[in-house]
């Protein structure tokens, strides 16, 4: 296999010692074995293509390697998988102002595209505290979200044309980069959120917005859960929010510990909400302020004064997921309609308080719009296998009240191999059904990340 793979690439794009295979076999998941055969790194859709070719005839499985920063398992090799990394497709390779499209290739890391749309004087608004490593491939896999999806929405909002790899070997331009195409079925938005399971992305036509105003950061403090939706009605109806996300004070004494910030307020609350606005709608965000305080949901509060306060407020929320991450936490990435968090709400916190009695909780996310972080730290005495499978258990109940709810137990960190086992709590048989058959068409060997997504 190994001479087969030479045939495809120089040798010195194809991986086989222990470091390589530990680092570029796993993503920020640690709950998996990780255990690929090789690792390879094509430099252009031929060579990929090549060595889908390849892989089909010796039906070799192949798991696609971006920023490797997902948080469900979606890019682990653990059964002999030969990787395939994108860290050489990273080239921005068009930029058509007039069409307000940049085109990059797969392996394009997403903060080095927002600079580049900021440089042209634009703005690539899909932002989260991994930017600085996650590549536009796996944004698009698995159609990341983040920290500003109540205003710009997700990344499928922002992808225009999408050249693939399909698991058959054939290369294919979904789209062309066009605003409008009454052409039949949109396959450009099959492959959005697929994770690799059909066919991997060589390249992508984005769509670029005109940068923001001026923004500011306002950070509330909430005593009670219920009250932060109180908040958002609040604030959405009389301005057009950014961000609105919020954080438990467990996160927060984590993320303060873990960076050396200070606290954002003098006097500790159970909650906290983090808001951001355009800088000339604060006369209205002031007056929101004033009845959210009358109102007893909100008993302090802090406003940036410049770029760089709203930067170290933002901190707070964004630093969390690594402060929290030398505790292993077992993710739950929940989502339900924002006019059903409430209900959501008060039921997930009774069940969690109930059945993981002695774990620390992490609460935090993008509730704006009806995305909930439900981090359980693993404490330090319990082994990593003992603490995944009590979590594992437990995780059934928290989605039967998701799916209650019409809600997804995904909302944003994909399914990968976290949440494979529980698709169904999420899609109906139907669905899957469909998913499957879907899975066929476009990788009939499956050797397309096999395994992930959808059960084996
Ligand atoms: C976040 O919102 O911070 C990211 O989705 C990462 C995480 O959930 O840990
Ligand atoms: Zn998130």
């Amino acid at each position: 296999m190994l001479e087969a793979l030479n045939e495809c690439l120089s040798p010195e794009r194809v991986r086989t010692d222990p470091d390589s295979l530990a680092h570029w076999g796993r993503d920020w998941t640690r709950s998996f074995p990780v255990a690929p055969r090789a690792v390879v790194f094509p430099e252009s859709a031929a060579e990929l293509q090549a060595l889908v070719r390849l892989a089909n005839r010796e039906r070799i499985a192949l798991v696609p390697s971006g920023g490797r920063t997902g948080l469900s398992g979606g890019a682990v090799a653990g059964n002999g998988e030969v990787v395939v990394s994108f860290d050489r497709m990273n080239r921005i390779v068009g930029f058509e102002p007039a069409d307000r499209l940049v085109t990059c290739q797969a392996g394009v890391v997403t903060q080095a595209l927002q600079q580049f749309a900021a440089e042209a004087g634009l703005f690539y608004p899909v932002d989260f505290a991994s930017a600085g490593s996650s590549q536009i491939g796996g944004n698009i896999a698995t159609n990341a979200g983040g920290i500003k999806v109540i205003r710009y929405g997700m990344t499928r909002e922002w992808i225009a044309g999408l050249r693939v790899v399909t698991g058959a070997g054939e290369l294919i331009d979904c789209n062309r980069g066009l605003v409008k195409n009454a052409t039949g079925y949109d396959l450009r938005h099959l492959f959005i959120g697929s994770e690799g399971t059909l066919g991997f992305v060589v390249e992508a036509d984005v769509r670029l917005a005109a940068p923001p105003e001026p923004q500011v950061v306002m950070v509330l403090g909430v005593p009670r859960f219920r009250d932060i939706l109180a908040v958002l009605a609040h604030f959405q109806g009389r301005l057009t929010l950014s961000a609105f996300e919020f954080f438990s004070e467990l996160a927060l004494t984590k993320v303060t510990a873990h960076r050396d910030l200070p606290r954002p307020l003098a006097q500790a609350e159970a909650f906290y909400a983090l808001l951001e606005f355009d800088e000339r709608m604060l006369d209205a965000a002031s007056d929101c302020f004033e009845h959210c305080m009358a109102e007893g949901w909100v008993t302090d509060g802090v406003l940036s004064q410049s770029e760089t306060q709203a930067q170290n407020l933002w901190q707070l929320r964004e630093g969390i997921s690594e402060s929290i991450a030398a505790y292993t936490p077992y993710k739950n990435d929940l989502s339900v309609r924002v006019s059903r968090m409430p209900a959501f709400l008060d039921g997930i916190d009774a069940l969690v308080g109930e059945r993981y009695p002695d774990f620390e909780i992490c609460w935090y996310g993008h509730i704006g719009d009806g995305n909930l972080h439900l981090n359980i730290l693993k404490p330090a005495a319990l082994s990593q296998e003992a603490f995944y499978e009590r979590c594992h258990a437990i995780s059934p109940e928290i989605f039967a009240r998701v799916a209650a709810l019409n809600g997804s137990i995904s909302a944003e960190h994909g399914v990968g191999l976290l949440k494979r086992d529980f698709l169904d709590f999420s899609r109906s048989p139907a669905e899957i059904a469909l998913l499957r058959s879907l899975k066929g068409v476009f990788d009939p060997n499956g050797i397309m990340n096999p395994g992930k997504l959808l059960a084996p």
